[in-house]
């Protein structure tokens, strides 16, 4: 029998009870971007700190300020608040303000319309919300993905069918994708020499618009997604918009560009696509694949931790054998649609470079 009163059952016990209850974060994180919080303590950029009751006059005068607080004092001790706790003399009382982390700005809306928080929204909207209690799923039958069997047809099908879900995807890949791209494009100079580029899975073409700013070589950029997508995508100036689907072809170009688009498909059709992608571009040019690759060990690192979540947030959502994959997996995966070289760069803690040449 065990002995409960060691301190490692303690610990134990202790830990299982966090882990049961953790979805009171992400949910307490959903429910701080609906209300407006990041943008209401912002203010500009004052981020002075703030009480609950002060943020409420803000963004929902007749919201309550308890329930707030024991939001915000949750979400401080995951990093995304500082707590700033003021006694008052006369009545010896705590008040708790509360400003904004680094982790906390990221949910700020900046002068583009865009932050993390369209990213958090997208995550916890009903029909994707129905899929979780079924991962167990994705083990007994991994032929149909816990969103399918929940909603009954693939996520991306669904989203084209539902334009406000369509409209958050986009604005959350842009809320994603634009702080990546500019930190990318000051540490990578694979895209010299480029004339014209495609972005296979460009979304709103966000990712494009910022290469080309910066590579002034690249005369043309095609920006290639669903045609639902691609429909409601902005102009954007040296940019053609080309809907179509990637299992059947892409639009040729010397270099092409595609992030975060691998992850989410099975082996058999990263070979498609990156087949197709071969075809597409002339003998020495690149396919450049932006894409989360995983450590080969299971530490508890923050890194590790983001890839694994999104791994099992693929594997329930888009494609129960979509996955995160290992350099070797995409070394060979490349390999097997024809690219003899792969070079990976290290650059963001959440996206690799995969440079693979034809
Ligand atoms: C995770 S998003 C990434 C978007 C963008 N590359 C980024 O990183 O912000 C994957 C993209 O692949 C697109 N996509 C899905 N199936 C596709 C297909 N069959 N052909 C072309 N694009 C597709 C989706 O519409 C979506 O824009």
């Amino acid at each position: 029998m065990e002995d409960e009163t060691l301190e490692s059952r303690n610990q134990a016990r202790l830990a299982i009870l966090e882990l049961t209850n953790m979805i009171s974060v992400p949910m307490c994180l959903h429910a701080i971007v609906r209300l407006n919080v990041p943008d209401a303590i912002w203010q500009g950029g004052s981020n002075a700190p703030l009480s609950a009751s002060q943020i409420l006059t803000r963004v929902l005068p007749s919201g309550d300020p308890h329930n707030l607080q024991r939001i915000l004092r949750l979400l401080t001790t995951y990093g995304v608040f500082a707590e700033h706790l003021l006694t008052d003399p006369s009545s010896d009382q705590v008040l708790r303000k509360y400003s904004l982390t680094d982790i906390g700005k990221t949910l700020v809306t900046d002068a583009d319309g865009l932050s993390y928080g369209a990213y958090v929204l997208q995550h916890y909207q009903e029909e994707l919300m129905t899929a979780w209690p079924l991962v167990h799923e994705a083990v007994v039958d991994s032929t149909t993905e816990p969103f399918v069997k929940a909603n009954g047809e693939p996520a991306y099908s669904y989203y084209g069918k539902k334009p406000e879900m369509n409209d958050l995807m986009q604005r959350a890949m842009s809320g994603v994708s634009v702080p990546f791209m500019k930190a990318i494009l000051n540490g990578y100079n694979g895209f010299d020499g480029v004339q014209r580029l495609v972005d296979v899975g460009g979304s709103a073409g966000d990712c494009l618009r910022m290469i080309l700013q910066k590579h002034t070589n690249i005369k043309e950029g095609i920006n290639f997604d669903l045609p639902e997508v691609v429909a409601k995508a902005p102009n954007i100036p040296g940019v053609t918009h080309v809907g179509g689907d990637m299992f059947k072809s892409v639009p040729d170009g010397d270099a092409i560009f595609m992030k975060w688009v691998l992850t989410t498909w099975t082996d058999e059709e990263c070979k498609l696509i990156m087949k197709n992608c071969y075809n597409a571009l002339p003998v020495g040019g690149k396919m450049i694949a932006c894409e989360p690759v995983l450590p080969k060990e299971s530490d508890n690192s923050l890194r590790t931790r983001a890839l694994l979540e999104g791994d099992i947030f693929v594997m329930t959502i888009y494609r129960a054998k979509g996955k995160h994959r290992t350099e070797e997996e995409f070394r060979q995966l490349g390999l097997s649609a024809g690219f003899p070289h792969l070079r990976a760069f290290y650059i963001d803690h959440f996206y690799t470079v995969l440079e693979f040449q034809k």
